[in-house]
């Protein structure tokens, strides 16, 4: 039977987006269901925060349609979407989090252990009292990592959470994000480096120019790519 209260699978329809004469998206079909990392792939201008954006609500298709668990409109509340630089308010690292919380209608008695189960979860339990802002780039994503788990997500959105990270945060952010999929939380990540492509994904959504060029699972995607451009992907090779 299906869950009625579930926001999965996000179904597009014929999805196109414009701007004005720009086509950003142009009719996309996609699934995306329970199950291993989703991944976004595509060079930059191919329409992967286009495509997330639409997922989150953020944006109307100009066609097509859209439907989170076979309804028209998702829920609040269970999505949560992270974005290449974090947004960090001007608070301590514990504050964020709780005003995640807060907003999210968590009640107010639940917020404090909470906030302190997510940043142990990201390793970040001891910088609980510094000011977000002061902390490093990686430090912070792992911060908004916390914000966005503590609200027990069902879908998490990540638009290239680690595009201005070193190796070093961007394996931390990385072992998060597979410690949130393991722990059942759908995972929806656009990126751009092949790496990192070949280290998280279940399966692999690759667009080029706004298109849907090719969806298959992982291995298949890197061992037997079926259109040229994702074989030049694959290859390493510049894919414009
Ligand atoms: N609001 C907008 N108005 C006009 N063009 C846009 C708008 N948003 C995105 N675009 C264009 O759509 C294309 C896809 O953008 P985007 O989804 O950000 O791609 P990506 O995340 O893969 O780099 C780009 O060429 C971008 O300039
Ligand atoms: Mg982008």
């Amino acid at each position: 039977m299906r869950d009625l209260s579930s926001d999965l699978p996000v179904r597009l329809e014929g999805v196109s987006l414009r701007a004005g004469a720009t086509t950003i998206l142009d009719r996309v079909d996609l699934s995306i269901a329970p199950g291993a990392p989703t991944l976004i792939v595509g060079p930059n201008g191919s329409g992967k925060t286009s495509l997330l954006r639409l997922c989150m609500g953020l944006a109307t298709p100009s066609e097509g349609r859209i439907s989170w668990g076979g309804r028209d409109a998702l829920r609040p509340g269970r999505l949560a979407m992270l974005f290449q630089r974090p947004v960090m308010l001007r608070r301590s690292v514990a504050d964020n989090v709780v005003y995640g919380l807060a907003k999210a209608g968590l009640p107010r008695k639940q917020r404090m252990a909470r906030m302190e189960e997510a940043l142990s979860r990201v390793g970040l339990l001891e910088l609980a009292s510094r000011p977000a802002r002061r902390l490093s780039g990686g430090e912070q994503q792992r911060v908004a990592l916390a914000r966005a788990l503590a609200r027990e997500p069902e879908l998490l959105l990540l638009d290239e959470p680690t595009a201005s990270l070193d190796p070093a945060a961007t394996r931390a952010v990385e072992e998060i994000i597979t410690m949130a999929s393991q722990s059942g939380i759908k995972v929806v990540m656009a990126s751009h480096d092949l790496g990192q492509v070949r280290r998280l994904a279940g399966e692999v959504v690759f667009l080029v120019r706004g298109r849907l060029c090719e969806r298959a699972g992982a291995s298949d995607f890197f061992d037997r790519p079926s259109t040229l451009e994702a074989a030049a992907f694959v290859r390493g090779d510049l894919v414009i």
